[in-house]
């Protein structure tokens, strides 16, 4: 089946005006399948700049902004904290939730991410929902028990039903910013085991749900990644800083 893919670029704690700039100009003249979209999530202070620049230079439609996180709370005393009705009001439409940085550095629970979750959708965002296991996990043979632990509390939060609007990025911890990728075919059989887990509950939603693998992707391993059967795209880290490189990244999915 067709299913829609999506490369969404997670700048983390990097980027600047200038490569808004670069990076809208750049994505101006990619060149895209069917059925591909391209999601762009810098920190918070470059949102409505690159909002701003994408509509000035009438950016492709294929095109979507995205968040790094939210806060659960609509409004009030929460010093530092972003709310879902700031980022739509800037053009967001999908944020990253549950990365592993913020689960580790930020000691984020599965419960606060299905929360989380919850926020967004209600809020009429949809959430990308990161999961992965620690290299040791995926040492002691701990994979399916640790994404499961990741998911079911998400399902439990949301309901099944409203899968149609969450992307998964699945994203092995030890894969991330390490140069080391989890192999094609390692990341298709943990893809399809989550489709699987999903198709328990409800297998209209696993059959249509985007799963994008994240970790190290770079413009020579995503091709190969992305042709495995169950892979929709990617989450994209160090190498979406690159707008020449992230080009060719984005033209590699197909829907
Ligand atoms: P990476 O990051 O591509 O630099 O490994 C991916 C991510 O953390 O989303």
């Amino acid at each position: 089946m067709n299913r829609r893919a999506i490369v969404a670029a997670n700048w983390k704690m990097n980027g600047s005006l200038a490569l808004v700039n670069s990076m809208v100009s750049e994505l101006n003249n990619v060149t895209l399948n069917e059925n591909v979209e391209v999601v762009v999530c810098p920190s918070f202070p470059y949102l409505a700049a690159f909002s701003l620049a994408s509509a000035n230079a009438n950016l492709v439609k294929a095109f979507s902004l995205g968040a790094q996180n939210l806060n659960e709370h609509a409004k009030g005393a929460f010093t530092g904290e972003i709310s879902t009705s700031m980022l739509k009001e800037v053009g967001v439409n999908y944020v990253i939730l549950g990365h592993s940085e913020r689960r580790s550095i930020y000691n984020e629970s599965s419960s606060l991410v299905a929360h989380k979750v919850k926020t967004a959708l209600d809020a009429g965002l949809k959430p990308i929902l990161c999961i992965g296991e620690s290299e040791d996990e995926r040492v002691a043979e701990q994979t399916e028990t640790v994404l499961a632990a990741q998911l079911q509390p998400v399902i439990d939060e949301i309901g099944i039903e409203r899968f149609t609007d969450v992307v998964i990025a699945y994203e092995p911890v030890w894969a991330i910013g390490t140069g080391k990728t989890a192999s094609p075919e390692m990341a298709q059989a943990t893809h399809q085991f989550i489709r699987k887990f999903i198709a328990k509950v409800d297998e209209n939603i696993a059959v249509k749900l985007p799963l994008l693998y994240g970790g190290s992707v770079n413009a020579t391993n995503c091709e190969e990644l992305f042709a495995q059967a169950d892979i929709d795209g990617g989450l994209i880290g160090g190498a979406s800083l690159k707008a020449d490189e992230f080009k060719i990244i984005c033209s590699a999915a197909k829907g």
